[in-house]
């Protein structure tokens, strides 16, 4: 069985980087990394992570304003927000055919209207706060399509240290503590 799913959790800014890093390991060209969450969940901050992990040295900004931008690092690397983009067209004017050329690996922040452009193949990085934490977030990896779920299954032990804890439930025995 195949997992397509797995729920992680950060404590602060650098723990999503660092988490970003280890998933950047398994990121090649041709990849499509679309990351979902509301303004300030750390959409950014990931991709921030993750292209330090794929050997970009510069500094990631926000391509809020601007929308896209590119890195050079072992392989190039394409950030595109589209956040507030709601028409498609827009996002097809920002290049976002050159998402899907196999030459890079590409991260979109994004919004709802997206969903259409997305490859099927693609892994999707949701981002939300937690309540008992200002710092916490919650990152959960859902892998689209066989290759991803193939993919993120082999890269669950390495991501072993974020793994979420369970919640607690009624229905068991209390374990205590
Ligand atoms: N665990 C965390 N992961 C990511 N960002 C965090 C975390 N805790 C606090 N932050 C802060 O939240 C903000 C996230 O901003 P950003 O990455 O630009 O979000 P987005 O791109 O989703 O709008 C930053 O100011 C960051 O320092
Ligand atoms: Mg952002």
């Amino acid at each position: 069985m195949v997992s397509a799913t797995l729920v992680l959790a950060t404590s602060d800014a650098a723990d999503t980087r660092r988490l970003a890093a280890r998933v950047a390991e398994h990121l090649r060209p041709g990849d499509v990394v679309a990351l979902t969450g509301e303004l300030g969940a750390g959409k950014t901050c990931f991709v921030q992570g993750a292209a330090r992990g794929l050997g970009v040295t510069g500094r990631v900004t926000s391509p809020s304003f601007l929308l896209r931008r590119d890195y050079e690092g072992r392989v190039p690397v394409l950030h595109l927000d589209v956040y507030r983009l709601d028409d498609l067209a827009e996002v097809l004017d920002l290049g976002f055919d050159e998402a899907l050329d196999g030459q890079r690996v590409t991260f979109v922040e994004w919004g709802d209207a997206l969903r259409p452009l997305l490859p099927a193949e693609h892994l999707e990085v949701e981002l939300t706060g937690r309540a008992e934490d200002d710092d916490a977030r919650s990152v959960v990896l859902r892998a689209h399509g066989r290759d991803w779920q193939q993919r993120l299954a082999e890269a669950s032990t390495a991501l072993d240290p974020w793994q979420a804890p369970v919640a607690q439930h009624d229905g068991g025995e209390a374990m205590g503590d």
